[in-house]
């Protein structure tokens, strides 16, 4: 897979009708394999970057193509291409309070039927396994460290095998090494799995993980 940005432009306008350009015309080419991390202070405009990357917001103008479908015309199926192809970890990691640490990992595969497969099952444990949280699965999100959250948020992230894996600031509310345990995991997942990897972080040690950076500043990567 092969993703592809032309000349991006997104701009906001708040209750004043103020407009905010945060992206004036960003091209990037992110091809299958690569760890990119997205860099630039705040409100530099990575989040909205991240967000038209995982075709969760469209651009006002420019092309945004993935394996050659341009997915900012009308028609396309983002639901299907989010599904099949795109895990997210969200800065707040947004794992459901009720359930245990394993049923949050198996919830992305009940999108589409009614229980999980043995198969399935199985590598849900082998993604536990590899991010090292056998030891947490039966608990509930509120009775876990903030670096066990990250964890099974990238889990069910990867749990639908996607070629893509988008992840905000998902250490940014870890201390310095429990960051950099993370940062490594990532690093694993892209060099392992194979995984296109596109990390937002304000933290250059865990940016220097990634193969390269992109640095937003002024709506552009410099
Ligand atoms: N839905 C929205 N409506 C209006 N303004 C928005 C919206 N989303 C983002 N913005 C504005 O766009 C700018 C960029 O926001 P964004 O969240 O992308 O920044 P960021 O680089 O991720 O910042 P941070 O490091 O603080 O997370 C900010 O000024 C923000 O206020
Ligand atoms: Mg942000």
């Amino acid at each position: 897979m092969s993703y592809i940005l032309n000349n991006i432009h997104k701009s906001f306008t708040d209750g004043a009708s103020n407009t905010r350009s945060v992206l004036q015309g960003i091209s990037a080419t992110i091809e299958q394999g690569d760890f990119v991390a997205i860099t630039g202070v705040s409100g530099s405009g990575k989040t909205t970057l991240l967000n038209v990357l995982g075709t969760l917001l469209t651009p006002d103008s420019g092309e945004y193509i993935i394996n050659g479908t341009n997915v900012t015309l009308p028609g396309v199926e983002l639901e299907e291409i989010r599904n099949k192809h795109i895990g997210f970890v969200f800065q707040d990691f947004r794992l459901l309070p009720q359930y245990t640490a394993k049923e949050n990992i198996l919830i992305p595969l009940l999108a589409n039927a009614s229980k999980v497969t043995a198969e399935q099952e199985e590598y849900a444990e082998f993604l536990i396994k590899t991010l090292g949280i056998e030891h947490i699965k039966n608990q509930t999100p509120s009775t876990l460290s903030g670096g066990e959250k990250a964890r099974v948020s990238i889990c069910r992230a990867l749990i639908n095998r996607p070629s893509l894996l988008l992840a905000d600031e998902p250490t940014g509310q870890l201390d310095a090494e429990n960051a950099e345990v993370i940062a490594s995991l990532l690093q694993k997942v892209n060099e392992e799995f194979g995984t296109t990897i596109i990390l937002v972080t304000h933290d250059s040690n865990i940016a220097s993980k990634a193969k390269r950076t992109l640095r937003l500043a002024n709506g552009n990567i410099q």
